[in-house]
C-alpha cells in the first residue's frame, strides 16, 4: 500500500527554530507499506517509483502525516481517576486513586477497561505507550491481552506494591517478585509486547520488596524499569524518613541498582544538582507529566535545564493518566509549552514533535522500531489536520509555515486532529 500526504519524521534534536537538517519534511510525500512496515519513505514521486505496478493509494494531502505518538508513562488503571479533585498527590493517591485500582482485581472489569484504553489511545494517535498496571496480574494479563490483539508495541508492567496502600493492592516481596517473572514469561517479545519492571515508588515497597526488584533486574538487565521520583514535596519527605541511610531520594533506587539507561522515572521534579548529576551518569530518563504536574500543583519540571546541563539528563514526556488530565500528546505538550513559559524559558514547536516522536522512542531505546517514518521501522502513524474544528480552521487560514503549523496542532487540537491512526500498517481509528 502507498500512503501519500505531508509527512515530517525528524532525524536528531533540534537546536532551534530554525534548525531544518533536524528533520525530514515532504509537502508531497508518500510512505510504501508491507507487512506492518515501512518499506519506503520520501518524496511521492520517488517512493511511487519503488512500488509494484497498480499499487493501493490512499491520498491524506493536504493533512501531515508523522509517526505515532509515544506516551512514555500512565497508568491504565486509572482511566476512571480522572478529574478526582484533591489537594495534592498524597491526598488524591489515598482518596480515589488506590481506592479505584483495588476494582482491578476482577478480570472482567480489567479486560473492560483495557478495550476503553486501547480505543483512547488510537482515538488521540498514541501508537505506543507506557503504562502501570494494578498490581493485580489479572490486570496485566488483560492489557497485554488487548495489546496483542491490535497487534500495538506497548510496555507495561505489574505494580509491586507491599506496603502503605490498602490492603487489596498489596503484594508481598515474595509475590512481586513471582508474579513479574510469571508476566515476563507469559508475555514479553509475545506480539509486540514488551514488560517493564514496575516498583511503584519508594513509599509503597519495603526496603526486601527493593532487594526482590534489583534482583529482577540483574536477571532480566534488558527489561525496562518505571517508577516515581521527586514529584512533590511530601512524598519527598516521607520517602527519606522511610529509607534515612539514603542521601536523598534518587539515591533510594541508586542502593537498589535501579538507575539506568533502560531506566524511566516518572515526574523528577524537584531534583537536587547532586541528584541531577546521578540521573546523568546512569543515563536514566527524567519523564515529565505536564497535565499532571499541574493538575496535582506538584510543581515546574526544569525540561530546558535539564537538557542544557554540562551533564545533562535524559528527558521524556508522557500524560501520566489518571494524574494527567488528558489522552492527548498534543495536549500534554501544549502544557509543556507553558511549564517552560512560566520558567522564561521556550519550547518550539519542532521540539515539541521530536520529543513526541522520536525523542520519546530514543527515551525508550526503541527508535530503531518506533518514532520516525524511516524504512525498516514499524508502521505506527498518524495523519494530522490542523483544521480539524471551526476555530482551528479560522486559524489555520493565517497560517504559511510549517512551524506554525505545527503549533497551532499543539495549542488547539486533540483527539479531533487525528484524522487516522495507522498501526502496523493498517488504519485503526476509522470505524472505532
Ligand atoms: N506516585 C506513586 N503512584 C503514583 C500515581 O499513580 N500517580 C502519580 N502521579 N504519582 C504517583
Ligand atoms: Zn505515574
Amino acid at each position: 500500500m502507498l500512503i501519500r500526504g505531508r509527512t515530517l519524521s525528524f532525524l536528531r534534536k533540534p537546536e532551534s527554530l530554525d534548525d531544518h537538517a533536524a528533520y525530514a519534511y515532504e509537502s508531497d510525500g508518500a510512505l510504501l507499506i508491507a507487512e506492518g512496515l515501512i518499506l519506503a519513505s520520501g518524496a511521492y514521486e520517488t517512493v511511487k517509483a519503488q512500488a509494484p505496478e497498480g499499487i493501493a493509494e490512499i491520498d491524506h494531502r493536504p493533512h501531515l502525516i508523522l509517526p505515532g505518538f509515544i506516551d512514555t508513562h500512565l497508568h491504565f488503571p486509572q482511566m476512571q481517576v480522572i478529574g478526582s479533585y484533591a489537594a495534592n498527590l498524597l491526598e488524591w493517591l489515598n482518596t480515589y486513586t488506590f481506592p479505584e485500582e483495588c476494582r482491578f482485581v476482577e478480570s472482567a472489569h480489567a479486560q473492560r477497561i483495557a478495550t476503553h484504553f486501547f480505543d483512547e489511545m488510537i482515538r488521540h494517535g498514541t501508537t505506543t505507550a507506557v503504562a502501570y498496571c494494578s498490581v493485580h496480574k489479572s490486570s496485566v494479563d488483560a492489557f497485554f491481552a488487548e495489546a496483542l490483539r491490535r497487534d500495538m508495541r506497548m510496555i507495561a508492567g505489574k505494580v509491586m506494591m507491599d506496603r502503605n496502600a490498602p490492603q487489596g493492592l498489596l503484594d508481598t516481596p515474595e509475590m512481586g517478585y513471582d508474579e513479574t517473572r510469571a508476566v515476563i514469561e507469559e508475555w514479553h517479545g509475545k506480539g509486540r509486547n514488551h514488560v517493564a519492571i514496575t516498583p511503584r515508588f519508594a513509599i509503597t515497597s519495603t526496603p526486601e520488596q527493593m532487594r526482590a526488584t534489583q534482583t529482577l533486574i540483574q536477571e532480566f538487565p534488558d527489561l525496562h524499569v518505571q517508577t516515581h521520583l521527586s514529584e512533590n514535596r511530601d512524598e519527598i519527605d516521607f520517602t527519606c524518613s522511610l529509607y534515612p541511610e539514603a542521601q536523598d531520594y534518587t539515591d533510594v533506587y541508586a542502593r537498589y541498582g535501579m538507575l539506568g539507561p533502560k531506566t524511566l522515572l516518572g515526574h523528577c521534579i524537584h531534583l537536587s544538582e547532586r541528584e541531577m548529576d546521578v540521573m546523568s551518569d546512569t543515563g536514566s530518563v527524567a519523564v515529565h507529566c505536564p497535565t499532571s504536574n499541574l493538575f496535582l500543583g506538584s510543581g515546574l519540571f526544569p525540561l530546558k535545564k535539564l537538557g542544557r546541563r554540562a551533564k545533562p539528563v535524559r528527558v521524556s514526556v508522557a500524560t501520566d493518566i489518571g494524574g494527567g488530565s488528558s489522552y492527548s500528546m498534543l495536549r500534554t505538550l501544549d502544557e509543556a509549552y507553558k511549564i517552560q513559559q512560566l520558567q522564561g524559558e521556550r519550547l518550539n514547536p519542532f521540539e515539541s514533535y521530536h520529543l513526541m516522536t522520536r525523542g520519546n522512542a530514543e527515551a525508550l531505546s526503541l527508535a530503531d522500531r518506533i518514532g520516525t517514518l524511516e524504512p525498516g521501522t514499524d508502521a505506527d502513524f498518524v495523519v494530522l489536520d490542523m483544521a480539524a474544528t471551526p476555530a482551528m480552521a479560522l486559524k489555520a487560514e493565517v497560517v504559511n509555515s510549517l512551524a506554525d503549523e505545527l503549533f497551532l496542532l499543539q495549542t488547539m487540537g486533540d483527539d479531533r486532529a487525528i484524522t487516522e491512526t495507522y498501526v502496523a500498517g493498517k488504519a485503526v481509528k476509522t470505524g472505532l
